[in-house]
């Protein structure tokens, strides 16, 4: 697919400022990206589920510079100026350019806001840099007169997404979405995510992920410092290879409905993850005690009640754990009884698989 644009010039008059409003969601990955190549390119293909009440909110103001040495950008959070996220965005709206022309013509105003608190200790970068991409991908629908097909739009807000931040390419999609080129999937891409090759089996449509925040510190080490460490570590080869095939496998569960393989494949993700982190070097530990001792309670629980209860983590001590919904009251009680007293201010997130990205007209 190509993405660049064959106009560079804006062809309506800009001389009012006009908005486009994008909410876009979180994702969490059950087969893990954890490595990459020059240009935002994986080492491995990835899945996740998209979420739902973990959010941002973006907005983009624009018009058309009166001077052309007007400042182009001026970025706000949650209400506020914010100068590294403006740094940070101003980077990334350069790397795109070729994409998005018409943005060396225009000014604008950025307003982003989480719907989860900023220091929950939840990556962002998912929720934001979707956002943001979609919102551009709006600019160029609205005036250029592309991306007026529907896959082609998400394809691009994907695309985009992906070059600010690899799991962000993700969330654009509802409910699941795989990342990076598999055979089960003819339509999969490095460059950007697609849908599942078939319908997601109902078991898992309604599944939820409480989302237990264990610290609410900026972590140690990021992501992106994470995702280089994985050149030159000593199991990158056989790691690249075992996501593959747990991707095969996951596939295969999430078509068939079998949740006792789902659980195995997203437990075994989860863990293989932090031990890759841990077999770095240097080596470096996001978990925390607490992340163990309820990692160690929610096996147990699993196994006195029958109930299917898993857990997941992305980059640091958090823990996701994911059930369906027809289990919610049960496994809910057990959380607020015997869980959250491991959790920062014994705080959590009550969210679930959702539909994906909307535009906010
Ligand atoms: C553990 O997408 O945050 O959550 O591409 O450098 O922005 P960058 O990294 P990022 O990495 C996510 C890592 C992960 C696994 C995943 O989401 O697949």
């Amino acid at each position: 697919m190509n993405f660049t644009m064959n106009t560079s010039e804006i062809i309506l008059p800009f001389n009012k400022e006009k908005k486009v409003s994008w909410r876009s969601p979180s994702n969490i990955a059950l087969v893990k990206y954890w490595g990459k190549k020059e240009n935002q390119i994986p080492s491995n293909p990835s899945l996740s589920f998209t979420l739902s009440e973990s959010y941002t909110e973006t907005s983009i103001f624009y018009k058309k510079k009166e001077y052309l040495n007007a400042a182009s950008l001026e970025f706000r959070f949650e209400g506020k100026k914010n100068l590294p996220f403006q740094n940070k965005i101003e980077g990334f709206l350069k790397k795109i350019i070729e994409y998005f022309p018409f943005l060396t013509e225009l000014q604008l105003k950025i307003d982003s806001r989480n719907s989860f608190p900023h220091s929950a200790g939840i990556a962002s970068s998912a929720s934001s840099m979707s956002a943001l991409a979609l919102c551009l991908c709006s600019i160029e629908k609205k005036h250029f007169g592309s991306l007026n097909d529907k896959n082609e739009f998400f394809t691009k807000a994907s695309f985009i997404a992906r070059l600010g931040s690899g799991s962000a390419s993700r969330s654009v999609f509802p409910y699941a979405a795989t990342w990076g080129e598999i055979i089960e999937n003819s339509i999969s891409s490095d460059e950007f995510a697609s849908v599942l090759p078939f319908e997601l089996n109902p078991k898992f449509k309604n599944y939820k992920d409480a989302i237990l925040i264990i610290s609410k510190q900026t972590k140690k080490v990021s992501s992106t410092a994470g995702h280089a460490l994985m050149v030159g570590h000593p199991f990158a080869k056989e790691r690249f290879i075992l996501a593959k095939k747990n991707l095969k496998l996951l596939l295969s569960a999430l078509k068939l409905g079998d949740e006792k393989s789902f659980i195995e494949i997203v437990e075994n993700e989860a863990l293989t993850l932090h031990a890759l982190m841990m077999s770095s070097n240097p080596g470096f530990i996001l978990i925390h005690p607490n992340t163990l001792k309820i990692i160690e309670k929610v096996r147990d629980y699993r196994e006195k009640t029958g109930i299917k209860l898993c857990f997941t983590l992305d980059a640091g001590p958090n823990i996701h754990l994911l059930y369906s919904d027809n289990d919610s009251d049960e496994v809910e009680k057990y959380i607020k009884k015997e869980l959250v007293q491991y959790c920062e201010n014994e705080f959590w997130i009550s969210d679930k698989m959702g539909e994906g990205p909307m535009e906010i007209l």
